[in-house]
């Protein structure tokens, strides 16, 4: 069994504690928030774009605190997971290594490279295994996409597309200085999974406004590579009532895969003149959570992601900042 301790009640701590409930050999034994509403377990009144995250916590055997070090300092804690506000995220990742616990936590891992690097350095030299929750490595479909990408089964990537706009979200996200706008908060996924898939990419050219954050809130890039042509746009500008989009189209040499999260038959291959949907289960999140587990139960520090690849996307991010800023081409 594997004692979890929750910290941060709002939307993606539900969505982890959705995501607990449907793991085998996983006990939530602790949870934390600033407020003492949810810390007693009552998460209701929050936001969130993904149905199925709980608005009452079962609380049996379960220690609810707002002291986030009570948490940390639980010995039947093993491991703790981070979801709290991003400008949050270094301070209690340290701590919780410090204390001896394994470590998740959510994107974007910092506000800062230096932020992250300090993490990836605690991590490093850490007893605990750290995992940073870039869940769209562990999206069913893109997982697949990835997958299709590394064995070649249908040739050699031509082109790829990525898409997430949204409108702004509620609470602390308008404000740039916490969530470092659409471009760090949001955008984060796709920069990852191009990463995650392609490498990393020789130079990038961005174009984007800053928005009601303060920061970066719509941006496109163009992530050069030398054989292929990679763009991604990401934004949380678009009017209140927008539904929130997530879309992954990739050309290979023999067929193009679409996965557009508002279409029922989520994820398509075209080729031969046909549309075959491929049907996947689950949610990233709960993969995602479940290959934490696993990781911790046979000891092996995480394969798929870890605090290095958080760093470097925040390079490539933070290149794609400058490029909007003064338009121009940036090497990496
Ligand atoms: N992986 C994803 O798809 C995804 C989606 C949304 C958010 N996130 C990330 O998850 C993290 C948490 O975001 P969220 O959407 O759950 O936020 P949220 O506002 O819904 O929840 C934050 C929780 O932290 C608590 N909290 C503790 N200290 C706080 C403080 N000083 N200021 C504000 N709140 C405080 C709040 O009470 C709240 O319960 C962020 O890093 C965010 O970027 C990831």
């Amino acid at each position: 069994m594997v004692r979890i301790g929750l910290i941060g009640l709002g939307f993606m701590g539900r969505m982890h504690y959705a995501a607990y409930q449907k793991l085998p050999g996983v006990k939530l034994v602790a949870v934390a928030d600033r407020d003492p509403k949810r810390a007693a377990g009552d998460l209701s009144g929050g936001w969130g774009n993904i149905e199925g995250a709980a608005e009452k916590l079962d609380m049996s055997g379960v220690r609810g605190t707002t002291d986030f070090n009570e948490l940390l300092n639980m010995p039947e804690v093993e491991a703790v997971d981070i979801c709290l506000p991003t400008p949050l995220h270094e301070e209690f990742i340290v701590a919780a290594l410090a204390a001896g616990k394994h470590v998740i936590c959510e994107k974007p891992l910092a506000l800062s490279i230096e932020s992250a690097e300090r993490i990836a350095a605690a991590a490093a030299g850490a007893k605990g295994i750290f995992m940073p929750a870039m869940c769209m490595r562990f999206w069913p479909q893109w997982a697949w996409i990835k997958q299709a990408i590394a064995d070649n089964r249908f040739g050699r990537v031509k082109d790829a597309t990525f898409r997430r706009v949204a409108s702004m979200p509620p609470g602390w996200f308008i404000n740039g200085e916490m969530s470092g706008g659409a471009i760090l908060d949001l955008h984060v996924h796709d920069t990852d999974f191009v990463f995650y898939c392609f490498g990393k990419p020789r130079a990038v050219f961005s174009r984007g406004y800053v928005g009601a954050s303060g920061r970066i809130d719509y941006i496109t890039t163009s992530y050069l590579y030398d054989d292929k042509v990679v763009t991604a746009e990401g934004g949380w500008n678009r009017a209140d009532g927008f539904p929130f989009t997530m879309r992954a189209t990739v050309q290979f040499e023999n067929a193009t895969v679409d996965h557009d999260a508002s279409r029922e038959r989520q994820l398509l291959v075209c080729r031969d003149k046909k549309a075959e949907p491929v049907d996947l289960l689950g949610d990233g999140y709960e993969a995602e959570l479940a290959y934490f587990i696993e990781c911790i139960r046979s000891g092996k520090r995480p394969g798929i992601v870890n605090a290095d690849d958080a760093v470097t996307g925040l390079r490539i991010l933070e290149a794609e900042r400058k490029s909007v800023e003064i338009g121009q081409v940036i090497a990496l």
